[in-house]
C-alpha cells in the first residue's frame, strides 16, 4: 500500500513541475516569437514603403496614373500578400496593387489619413476578418516640397503566424506528453527504490514488536535510506541486547536471592522440628540465620544503590575533594578488620593534598569496596598498598595486593553486576559481586574511568582516575 501512495505523490510532484515549467516556457515563448514576427514585419514593411514611395512620387508630381508601376511591383511580391494602395491627400484610392476594380474610387478610414495628412509615417496593427491573421498596414506620406501630395498604403497580414504559434503549441504538448511519459516511468522505478526498503522495515520492525528480536532488514544502499536501515539493524541489535541483559539480571538476582532465603529457611525449619536440642546449637541457628538476613539486605541495599546510580535518578553532587584525605580514613577504619590477617596497609602519595572533583561519600564508599576486596583476596601477612598519583589533568588511585590475582581473561567481566570470579569462593566469603559494579557506575559518574590490572605472580591493581581539581585558596597543601 505504501508503495502506491508514494508513487502517486512522487508523480503528482513531478506533474506538476513539468506542466508549469512547460506552461510558463509555452506562454513566454509564444509572447516572444510574437513580437519578433511582428516587430521584424513592420522593419520590412517600413522599408519597402519607403522604396515605393521614392518611386511612387514622380507619377503624382506630374500627375500621371502609377497604378502599372504599382500592379508591376506587387506582382513580384506576391508571395508575401502584401496590398498596395495609392491613395490621394483625401484618402481616395487612385491606384491599387491587385484587384483594381474594387478598391480604386474608395475612401479609405478618416482616421488612417489623419496622421498621413500631417506628413507623418504611421503603423497600425489590428485583426482581419479576411484571413484571421494578425494585419498591419503602414501609411506613408509622399511629399513634394513639404506638401503633401498623397500617400501609400501598404496592407499584409503576418503570414504564418498563427500557423507558427499553433506548431509551437503542438509541440509543447507533445513534449509534455514525452516527458509525463518518461517521469511516470522513472517515478515508478524511483518510488520501488524507496518503497522497497520501508516495507521491508515495516515487516521487521512487526517482528521485533512480536518478540522475534533477531529479524534485521538487509538495506544495502549507500544513501540516507541505507543509513536508516543500519540505525534500524543497530536499534534492533540494542533491543536484543537489553532484552539479554534484563533477562540475565533477572536470574542473576533470583540466583542470589535464593541461596540466603533457603539456608533461612532451611534452619527455621530445623528449629520448627525441634533440631535445636540445646541453647548453644538454638544460639548458633538463630546467628546463621541473622548473617543471612544481613546478607540479603546488604543484596538489596546494594541492589537498589546500583540502580539508582545507573539510571541517574540520585544526582552525585561534585565538589572539590581531597583524595589523600579520604584514603586515609578508610585505611584507619581497614586496619581495625584486617588486624588479624596480619596484613600490612600502606599509602604512597605526592605527600600533599591531591584535589579531585568528587563526591566525598561516594569516594570513600569506592574506597571501601576496593579496600574490601584486596583484604580478602590477599593472604595473611601480605601488604595492600593504595598508591596515589597526579599528572597535570588526572588524579590516579590504585588498590595493590598480592593475593591470587585474577585470569587475565576474566579481568573485563569483574565491574559487571553479580561477576565473580570463583563463585565458590567468593559465595563463601559472603561476596554478592555488585562492589566493583557500583565502584565502576560512581565513578563513571563523576567523569571518571576505572582499570584493573594483575599478573600471574600475584599482584593485582585496580584502581580509577579521576580528573583533577585545583586547590582551593586557604586549603592545607
Ligand atoms: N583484589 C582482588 N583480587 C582477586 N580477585 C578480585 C579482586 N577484586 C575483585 N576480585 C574478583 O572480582 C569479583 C567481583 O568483585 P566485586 O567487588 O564486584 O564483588 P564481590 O567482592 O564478590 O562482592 P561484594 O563486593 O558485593 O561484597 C570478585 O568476586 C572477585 O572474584
Ligand atoms: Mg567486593
Amino acid at each position: 500500500m505504501i508503495k502506491k501512495r508514494l508513487f502517486i505523490k512522487i508523480l503528482v510532484t513531478y506533474l506538476c513541475i513539468i506542466i508549469s515549467t512547460l506552461t510558463m516556457l509555452g506562454i513566454l515563448l509564444s509572447f516572444l516569437l510574437n513580437n519578433f514576427f511582428i516587430y521584424n514585419k513592420q522593419m520590412e514593411m517600413l522599408v519597402k514603403a519607403n522604396d515605393i514611395n521614392k518611386l511612387v512620387q514622380p507619377f503624382l508630381v506630374k500627375k500621371r496614373d502609377p497604378g502599372e508601376l504599382i500592379r508591376l511591383l506587387n506582382s513580384a511580391d506576391r508571395n508575401l500578400g502584401t496590398e498596395i494602395w495609392v491613395i490621394d491627400p483625401n484618402g481616395f484610392v487612385i491606384a491599387a496593387a491587385a484587384d483594381q476594380k474594387a478598391h480604386e474610387g474608395n475612401l479609405v478610414g478618416a482616421d488612417d489619413i489623419l496622421e498621413m495628412q500631417q506628413g507623418k509615417v504611421s503603423i497600425r496593427k489590428g485583426k482581419s476578418q479576411l484571413y484571421d491573421e494578425t494585419v498591419l498596414w503602414v501609411i506613408t506620406p509622399v511629399q513634394e516640397n513639404n506638401r503633401v501630395i498623397g500617400g501609400i498604403i501598404m496592407y499584409s497580414p503576418i503570414i504564418g503566424i498563427t500557423q507558427t504559434m499553433t506548431k509551437v503549441k503542438n509541440l509543447f504538448i507533445y513534449s509534455a506528453v514525452v516527458s509525463i511519459l518518461f517521469s511516470a516511468v522513472v517515478v515508478y522505478f524511483f518510488s520501488r527504490y524507496l518503497t522497497g526498503p520501508l516495507q521491508e522495515m515495516n515487516r521487521v520492525a512487526k517482528q521485533l514488536a512480536s518478540g522475534n528480536l533477531a529479524e534485521r532488514v538487509s538495506v544495502k544502499q549507500g544513501d540516507e535510506i541505507g543509513d536508516l536501515g543500519m540505525a534500524f539493524n543497530h536499534m534492533a541489535s540494542e533491543i536484543q541486547k537489553n532484552e539479554k541483559v534484563r533477562r540475565d539480571f533477572l536470574a542473576d538476582v533470583s540466583h542470589e536471592l535464593r541461596s540466603p532465603l533457603t539456608s533461612i529457611q532451611g534452619f527455621v525449619e530445623a528449629m520448627i522440628d525441634g533440631k535445636d536440642k540445646t541453647p548453644e546449637q538454638r544460639q548458633k541457628y538463630l546467628g546463621i540465620i541473622h548473617d543471612e538476613s544481613l546478607r540479603l539486605a546488604r543484596l538489596v541495599n546494594e541492589l537498589l544503590d546500583l540502580s539508582k546510580i545507573e539510571s541517574g535518578t540520585v544526582e552525585i553532587a561534585r565538589e572539590p575533594v581531597d583524595m589523600t584525605e579520604i584514603v586515609q580514613d578508610v585505611i584507619t577504619k581497614a586496619k581495625a578488620v584486617v588486624n588479624d590477617k596480619k596484613i600490612k596497609l600502606y599509602r604512597e602519595n605526592p605527600g600533599r593534598s591531591v584535589m579531585v572533583m568528587g563526591n566525598r561519600d561516594r569516594l570513600g564508599q569506592v574506597m571501601t569496596n576496593l579496600l574490601a576486596n584486596a583484604c580478602r583476596f590477599a593472604p595473611s601477612g601480605s601488604e595492600i598498598g593504595v598508591i596515589i598519583s597526579e599528572n597535570a589533568a588526572d588524579v590516579k588511585v590504585t588498590v595493590r595486593d598480592e593475593g591470587e590475582g585474577i585470569p587475565e581473561a576474566e579481568l573485563p567481566y569483574i565491574w559487571e553486576r553479580f561477576y565473580k570470579v570463583d563463585k565458590a569462593r567468593s559465595r563463601g566469603q559472603g561476596g554478592t559481586g555488585l562492589g566493583l559494579a557500583i565502584v565502576k557506575h560512581i565513578i563513571q559518574s563523576l567523569g571518571g574511568r576505572v582499570f584493573a590490572s594483575s599478573s600471574n605472580t600475584s599482584r593485582t591493581e585496580i584502581g580509577f582516575i579521576l580528573p583533577k581539581a585545583a586547590i582551593p585558596p586557604g586549603y592545607p597543601e
